[in-house]
């Protein structure tokens, strides 16, 4: 059976874009994957914690060999990394924050990028593990930096998370960028008009 995993991070709950764009790839993912299955995780009802010593060393700790405490340590990651592994195919809604990702974006990732589990280091340097996936990063920024442009170095969201999804073995990486939705504050632009060219390339990207 087909598995999407639908990740959010806006704190703005309804009145946020890119959760209006991953509510509409879930949709339209469903209409094309009949009886397929959605898992969906939102990172602002998950209380993730930093990752400590404690986790680190049970990281590195053979799976028979972890004390009670450090399989406590780890079980958010298990539970994170079960869910990447159960799906075929991710969609990730990012809203920019000071030129990066949410913070709870990145307590997520620093829970499943985990050595012998998502990676591997060998003799020909780092090995994804999460072969075979394909991920959609749905990103909404305020100010828009269309390449070539003086605000284009400062998106760090794009170049950052293409790196750690390689990392982790996720090649398959689609990006459809919802910029400038500062516009909206403005109120220059409606959010229907605003939002429908971003719906329609998230719909016909979904349904693929
Ligand atoms: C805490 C915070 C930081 C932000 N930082 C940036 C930023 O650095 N650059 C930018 O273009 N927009 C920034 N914005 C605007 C958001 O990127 C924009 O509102 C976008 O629509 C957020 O996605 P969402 O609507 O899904 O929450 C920021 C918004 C918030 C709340």
């Amino acid at each position: 059976m087909a598995t999407l995993l639908k990740v959010d991070s806006s704190p703005m709950g309804d009145h946020s874009i890119s959760r209006k764009l991953t509510a509409q790839f879930a949709a339209s993912w469903r209409k094309a994957h009949p009886g397929g299955e959605v898992i969906s995780r939102d990172l602002t009802r998950t209380d993730l914690p930093p990752v400590n010593g404690v986790w680190v060393g049970a990281a590195y700790t053979p799976e028979d060999a972890r004390s009670r405490d450090q399989r406590e340590a780890l079980a958010a990651s298990d539970t994170l990394i079960a869910e990447l592994e159960r799906a075929d195919e991710y969609v990730f809604g990012v809203p920019m924050h000071n030129f990066s990702i949410p913070s709870t974006l990145k307590l997520w990732i620093d829970q499943v990028a985990r050595a012998g589990k998502t990676f591997s280091y060998g003799a020909d340097g780092p090995k994804g593990l999460l072969t075979g996936k394909k991920a959609t990063l749905l990103i909404a920024s305020g100010g828009v930096y269309e390449h070539g442009t003086a605000m284009a170095p400062l998106n760090f969201v794009t170049p950052y998370l293409k790196a750690v999804f390689g990392f982790i073995g996720v090649t398959d990486v689609t990006i459809i960028s919802a910029e400038g939705t500062a516009q909206l504050m403005s109120g220059k632009v409606d959010r229907q008009t605003f939002l429908a060219p971003s719906l329609e390339k998230v719909q016909s990207h979904a349904s693929l």
